[in-house]
């Protein structure tokens, strides 16, 4: 991992020890995160990898300390051009870096390049294989989670920048869907 990666890493860890909870999952997130984008990269070898990588561990650099009405997106931009700055790293592949940091969520910034399709498909990919919507249910609607489904089809609809990717993960994105509704019909 090149130097410059491992302090984006360490500025991401000391943000969410700072903050000292972390209730927006992203300890587990990030690194799940991380080896999406490793597969991708290997997947789509014409992704510039450093590009990638900074991006994952900056882009969600604005979550803490909440609470904000900014969007998270913006924050980490702000966040990752100011450590970016710090570390006198090009202002060229800066503003590359932050186009993908921006353009994460598919809201209201769209991924413009390759690497900013490959973080935002990352990102939602990553809440597929880790405990995001478990995480979700326990602090939505009580016997209800509106929430963490809307959360879900959003994260399936942004799969389909990579439409063989999004098949690949169809199977799993079906079993969260049945495990949510039959845990709505228990309604503890
Ligand atoms: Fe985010
Ligand atoms: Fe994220």
């Amino acid at each position: 991992m090149s130097t410059i990666i491992k302090k984006a890493k360490a500025e991401f860890i000391r943000m969410v020890i700072n903050f000292s909870s972390d209730p927006y999952h992203l300890m587990p997130h990030v690194p799940e995160a991380e080896k999406w984008a490793k597969k991708m990269l290997k997947k789509y070898p014409k992704a510039d990898k450093e590009i990638v990588l900074l991006a994952v561990w900056l882009h969600d650099l604005g979550h803490y300390p909440i609470p904000t009405k900014i969007d998270h997106a913006i924050r980490s931009e702000q966040r990752a051009r100011k450590f970016l700055k710090e570390e006198n790293y090009s202002k060229d592949k800066m503003e590359k870096v932050l186009h993908v940091v921006r353009a994460h969520r598919c809201k209201d910034v769209m991924p413009e390049t390759l690497e900013a399709k490959i973080m935002a498909f990352c990102d939602s990919a990553s809440h597929m294989t880790d405990t995001m919507y478990l995480d979700m249910v326990r602090v939505d609607e009580e016997g209800k989670f509106p929430r963490t489904y809307a959360k879900m089809e959003r994260d399936f609809r942004d799969l389909a920048m990579f439409p063989e990717m999004q098949k690949e993960l169809t199977e799993i994105y079906e079993a969260w869907k049945t495990l949510l509704t039959a845990y709505e019909k228990i309604d503890l």
